[in-house]
């Protein structure tokens, strides 16, 4: 699943999609060993994927905090879930048509073109991986 990052978390779209998505599979059932039971009998591996207008070196996440607790609950219940950063995209198309100065626009431009078809290909590879079947 790709979301854009809004103020540091993922985007409420993406927030209300899980919660329901999550609900659905999640049960109020513990196993002999005291861990909460899923509906899901069989591993299913999941992603995330951000999308965010920082740079790599801003290390935004470090430490995961806001990210890491729907990611959380996504592997208790569904399994193993990767994480995917597209760091430094291009937020407007034209950034001549905003009032900014935190952005450069000739850098945004340049990593669009050089970084972001990188990340897509990462995100693809990724998409790949986790759907072949392990048996
Ligand atoms: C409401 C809003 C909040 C945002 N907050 C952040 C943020 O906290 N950190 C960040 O790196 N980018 C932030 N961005 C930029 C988006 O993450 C970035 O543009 C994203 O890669 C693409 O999102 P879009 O498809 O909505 O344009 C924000 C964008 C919007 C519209």
């Amino acid at each position: 699943m790709g979301t854009p990052i809004y103020y540091g978390s993922i985007s409420s779209y993406a927030q209300a999609f899980l919660e329901r998505l999550l609900f659905a599979a999640d049960t109020y059932l513990i196993d002999d060993d005291g861990n909460r039971m899923s509906k899901i009998k069989n591993e299913v591996k999941t992603a995330m994927i951000y999308t965010m207008n920082v740079p790599k070196e801003m290390d935004y996440f470090n430490g995961e905090d806001q990210l890491a607790i729907m990611r959380g609950y996504l592997t208790n219940i569904f399994g193993e879930c990767e994480s995917l950063y597209a760091y430094d995209t291009k937020q407007f198309r034209h950034y001549s048509a905003y009032v900014n100065n935190m952005f450069d626009a000739e850098h945004k431009e340049e990593s669009e073109k050089t970084q972001f078809p990188k990340d897509l290909q990462k995100a693809y590879e990724l998409g790949q991986r986790i759907s072949e079947s392990d048996d």
